[in-house]
Parts: C-alpha cells; structure tokens; sequence
C-alpha cells in the first residue's frame, strides 16, 4: 500500500505521552510510509517506552532544544541512522508555572525568557541543526496555539506562540532557495501533558464546545498530527511561512 510519506525521513520531537500531538504525528508518519526517529525530552526512557506503541520501531535521540551540546549532536546521529532528512517536527511548548494561569501582569522575564527560549527560538535552533541533513530541500512543522488572540491562562504562552508563527515565517523566508519549506499547525486544545500545566486549561477549552463548527474532541490529538503529516508531504510543494488551522473552525466565528 502506498502512503504519502513514502521514502520519505522524518525526526520528529515532542513525543513525551500517548497524548502528545507528536506521539500521533509519528504513529500517521510511520502508517504513511515514513523512516521516522524521535528525539527526547527530559529523559529518553520516557519516549523509549511510549515509542513502543507506535506502529514501527523509531531510535531516539536525546535532545534538550537548549542545549547546544545536544543541538549539535543531531546531524552525526541522524545521517548514520537514516542518511538525511526530508522533514523536521517541531512539537514543543514549556512556560514556567508562574508565566501561566492568569499571572500574566507579575511574570518576571527570567520565566518569559525561558518560555520564548523553549517555545520559540528553538524551531530556529532545531531547524539549523537539522538544515545540512536536508540537502535536497525538505519540509519544517510547528505547532501553535492561535497567538492571534489573547486567550485566558495562556498568558505569556500567547506571546512565544507569537514569536513562533513569526519565527516560521522568517525561516520560510530564509530557506526557500534551499526548498526548505516551514509551516505550522494552528491545532485546537487537547489535553496532553503540555496542557495540563496551564492552570484552568479546561477552562479556555470550553470554548470550543460552544464555538467549534465541527465537533472538537479534546481527548484526540490526531487530527493535529494528521494536519502535520500532510504539510510534510509532497501535497503542499508550494506553501511555506503558512498557518493551517486544526481547531474544528474556530478561529473563523465572530461570536
Ligand atoms: N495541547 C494543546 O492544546 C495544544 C494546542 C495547540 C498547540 N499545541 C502545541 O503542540 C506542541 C506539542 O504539545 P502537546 O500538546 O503535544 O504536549 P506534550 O506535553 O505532549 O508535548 C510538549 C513537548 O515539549 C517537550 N519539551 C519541553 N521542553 C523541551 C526542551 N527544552 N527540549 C526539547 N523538548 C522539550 C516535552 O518533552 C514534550 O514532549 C507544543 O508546541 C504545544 O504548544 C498544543
């Protein structure tokens, strides 16, 4: 059976639960034809286990985004695993407690820092480090939560989602001569683990029940990684520094 991510290879990040986006990005990768290899975040144990369950065995690399040490580490690894890459994962989000949950006028730019660091810079840092296994152009994901509106809790989160979309768009800038593409997947709430450190997430998610066109399971992140897997395909070969969203429709209701 032929998928659309036949021949293609994919690192993917993020993959911490089964309820990451990422756990289900890989699992749709691998079911459409992907070599896929993970990388880790706090604790490779953690991803080993959880990688488990996906369809196809996937080596994984350990990999804190801010660790330089690490960064560099990843073209080594990944060419003597799978010889290069065609596309590249970004699913990662931290913000200290005290940037979240309606703490939003004390936060101290230390956790703001950190949170920009993490949640943005890196698709940056992780796009660079993979950028020499690319040679034959290749296909960047993000995720992002709508940084279009100032939602409750998500407080300094909503400002490095921003700097995100933007970094995405100066790197769709930048590496379109290489034919590196880079787009996001504007994903609605779903109840990882990323999300359940935002205090009154639940909160900010009922929204969608009273707004969302189509019905929004907050319990089913593969709709998300659904939404990844064909930007990394060949079936969007002219759209980079692009915003698709998967959130049932929300973001297009005026009330
Ligand atoms: N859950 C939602 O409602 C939602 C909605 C829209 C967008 N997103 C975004 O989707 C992405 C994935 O989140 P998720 O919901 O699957 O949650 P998750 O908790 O499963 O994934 C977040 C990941 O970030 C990783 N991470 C944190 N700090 C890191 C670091 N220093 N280096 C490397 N990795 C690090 C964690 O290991 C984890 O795998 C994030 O960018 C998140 O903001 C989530």
């Amino acid at each position: 059976m032929s998928g659309i991510l036949d021949g293609k290879r994919v690192l993917i990040t993020g993959v911490l639960m089964e309820s990451s986006i990422a756990f289900h990005t890989a699992k749709v990768a691998q079911e459409q034809g992907a070599e896929v290899i993970l990388t880790a975040f706090p604790r490779p144990t953690l991803t080993e286990r959880i990688a488990k369950k996906l369809p196809k065995p996937a080596k994984v690399i350990e990999l804190d985004v801010t660790n330089d040490e690490h960064l560099a580490r990843v073209e080594g690894v990944v060419r003597e695993e799978l010889g290069g890459l065609d596309g590249v994962v970004h699913s990662i989000g931290f913000a200290p407690q005290d940037a979240l949950g309606g703490n939003f006028l004390n936060t101290p730019f230390e956790s703001v820092s950190t949170a920009m660091h993490v949640s943005a810079f890196s698709l940056k840092s992780l796009t660079m480090a993979c950028l020499p296994l690319m040679e034959d152009g290749g296909s960047v994901v993000g995720l992002t939560f709508d940084a279009q509106f100032a939602w409750p809790q998500y407080d300094w989160m909503g400002p490095a989602k921003a700097a995100l979309e933007a970094t995405s768009r100066y790197l769709a800038r930048d590496l379109g001569k290489q034919n590196v593409r880079c787009n996001l997947i504007s994903a609605g709430p779903i109840g990882s683990m990323a999300a359940k450190s935002i205090p009154g997430f639940g909160e900010l998610a009922k929204v969608w029940d009273e707004r969302s066109p189509l019905a929004w399971d907050m319990s089913d992140p593969e709709p998300a990684g659904r939404g990844v897997v064909a930007l990394l395909s060949d079936f969007f070969p002219k759209t980079t520094g692009e915003i698709v969203h998967v959130d049932g429709g929300v973001h297009i209701m005026g009330a």
